[in-house]
């Protein structure tokens, strides 16, 4: 009998010591589940659902509670339901901004709580609440769409005059200012030595912002340039600085007459690589998209809430590039991808970020 006590004793000893094990790498407290808020944008564009969805899966798998939210692309909406968060006791919150500046209030009352922040994707403004910020190197994304007109056109080989527009995003996403600066670094030569004719005159990021990165205001925009000045010419190729972007451009396109072999759609850019932007390059009608993998960028940002659970320093590699108006926020970029018809299956479909069926 005795033995079988000890033997049972030693059984149980066993148990609760791997019991505590997991709970400690997982989350680094004891059985209580630590609590993450994860504060998304909208659920009207494809990206933040997947990003959302991810990022919910990835830090349940790890053993934390999530409270997930999406705000309509409403700035209200995204304040009041981080009060939320930090009333229900979230540790650490992860927020995609829908206006960068406009959250210094509610997240100044997060830090009194001791509750940490990641800035996810896009950099929130004008605060020190700010820990850390995971996103995709967006000069670059610029870049890689910029250079992308620069070959189709053969701009370097001095080719042209070409006709020319800008649709960017919004002013209140700081994403906007390297997307749009990336792109400007490679084509503002051509379009001051007269390679590229922008007709509309409209080529500064105010003048070529798309507010909300709507896709019907994107369209509407696009209406009057051409009503107003493409009656007479062909347009050869707009920058989009995004997927939805690109879709309200293919829009007034296709109104005006675009898409025949007559007429043919002008070099169009994309980003995010979205299910109906994918469909359309391989139909012809968008030219390239720039594919951002955000299973990766939620793996990232999950990392980062390991560390700060943990009390220890998160991985980062870049302390320069995103200062906030009061602090350098370290950040950790991810690589984006060009993806065009010679590529997506590769990048797409062999790396299941898509089935085929979803692209048909
Ligand atoms: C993101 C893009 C996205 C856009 C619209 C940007 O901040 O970086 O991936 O297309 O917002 O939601």
């Amino acid at each position: 009998m005795k033995r079988f006590i000890g033997i049972a004793l030693v059984v149980v000893m066993v148990i609760s010591m791997v019991g505590c094990t997991t709970t400690e790498t997982d989350t680094g407290t004891d059985s209580k589940k630590v609590t993450v808020g994860v504060s998304m944008p909208t659920k009207s564009l494809q990206r933040w659902n997947q990003d959302g969805e991810n990022m919910k899966k990835i830090l349940e798998e790890k053993g934390y509670e999530v409270e997930l939210e999406f705000a309509e692309n409403k700035t209200e909406s995204q304040i009041s339901q981080i009060e939320n968060m930090i009333t229900k006791g979230a540790e650490v919150i992860v927020v995609a901004a829908i206006d960068g500046s406009a959250l210094t209030n509610v997240l100044d009352s997060a830090k009194k709580d001791g509750i940490e922040i990641i800035a996810y994707d896009r950099l929130i403004m004008n605060t020190d609440a700010v820990s850390y910020y995971a996103t995709f190197d967006n000069y670059n994304v610029g870049k890689i769409q910029g250079e992308y007109i620069e070959e189709k056109l053969g701009l370097k080989d001095g080719n042209g005059p070409f006709n020319f527009e800008i649709a960017t995003g919004p002013l209140d996403d700081n994403n906007v200012v390297f997307f749009y600066g990336g792109a400007m670094d490679v084509l503002q030569k051509y379009i001051d030595n007269g390679q590229l004719v922008v007709r509309s005159g409209q080529t500064t990021r105010e003048q070529a912002a798309t507010p909300n990165w709507d896709e019907q205001e994107a369209q509407a925009r696009m209406d009057n340039i051409l009503t107003a000045h493409y009656t007479d010419e062909r347009i050869d190729a707009v920058l989009c600085s995004n997927d939805s972007v690109s879709l309200g451009v293919q829009s007034a396109l296709k109104s005006a007459g675009y898409g025949t072999s007559d007429k043919p759609m002008p070099i169009l850019t994309g980003q995010d690589a979205n299910i109906a932007n994918v469909k359309a390059i391989i139909a012809g009608d968008q030219s390239m998209s720039v594919f951002k993998d955000t299973r990766a960028l939620a793996e990232k940002v999950a990392e980062m809430v390991d560390a700060i659970v943990n009390g220890e320093e998160a991985e980062v590699n870049d302390t320069e590039t995103y200062f906030n108006g009061v602090k350098v926020v370290p950040a950790y970029l991810l690589e984006p991808k060009f993806v065009d018809k010679t590529n997506y299956k590769e990048l797409l479909i062999d790396s299941g970020y898509y089935t085929e069926d979803q692209l048909r």
